[in-house]
């Protein structure tokens, strides 16, 4: 599990690495990997389906009560910003709640969001795969008096994985539309 300072730090990295665009990130090779998961639809879906397409990965969960949300918003204003060049893009929102997230459930949710967005959960052991893959910082918290109304500490990242499949950059939250618009839009220029 990847420490909350280094995470922040490839945070940065990631950010800067986007303006400049010019060393090799050397976080390339430390975030993502091969994963395979239930859609929305219930279809099996792998990170191999979308050949041709970037991928804009998001971790979080539907019963997070802000951080996601406002995520989730931020990144459908951020490809409705990128007009016809969103279409190279295929975000997608994987649940680290896959007991309560059910696909049906992950795709009303996502649904809420962005037409784009692909919602896609699995079994405790696919997500747990993908999470430690993505480095994603996941921590349950269970209320004594409540224990079925768990929340769920989670990073908060965009993960944008280029033509290969690979790491390009990380988008953080916070990130206003406009910019991140821009970050991707840096990218894609270069692929
Ligand atoms: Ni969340």
């Amino acid at each position: 599990m990847i420490s909350r300072r280094l995470l922040l730090a490839a945070c940065c990295a990631g950010f800067v690495g986007a303006v400049r665009a010019q060393a090799p990130d050397p976080l390339a090779d430390r975030f993502g990997g091969p994963f395979s998961l239930t859609s929305q639809n219930g279809r099996r879906v792998t990170d191999r389906d979308f050949p041709g397409r970037f991928l804009l990965i998001y971790f979080g969960y539907t019963h997070c009560p802000d951080v996601c949300p406002v995520d989730l918003l931020v990144m459908s204003q951020a490809l409705e910003k990128l007009g016809s060049e969103a279409e190279r893009i295929q975000p997608l929102f994987i649940t680290v709640d896959p007991e309560r997230d059910t696909p049906s459930v992950v795709g009303d949710y996502v649904s809420s969001f962005s037409p784009r967005l692909l919602g896609l959960t699995g079994s405790s052991v696919e997500i747990d795969a993908a999470v430690r893959a993505y480095k994603v910082h996941r921590v349950k918290y269970i209320p004594a008096n409540d224990p079925q109304n768990y929340g769920i500490d989670h990073s908060s990242l965009n993960y944008l994985m280029g033509l290969d499949g690979k790491f390009r950059t990380l988008i953080p939250h916070n990130t206003p539309p406009e910019r991140m618009a821009a970050i991707i839009a840096s990218y894609l220029a270069k692929e």
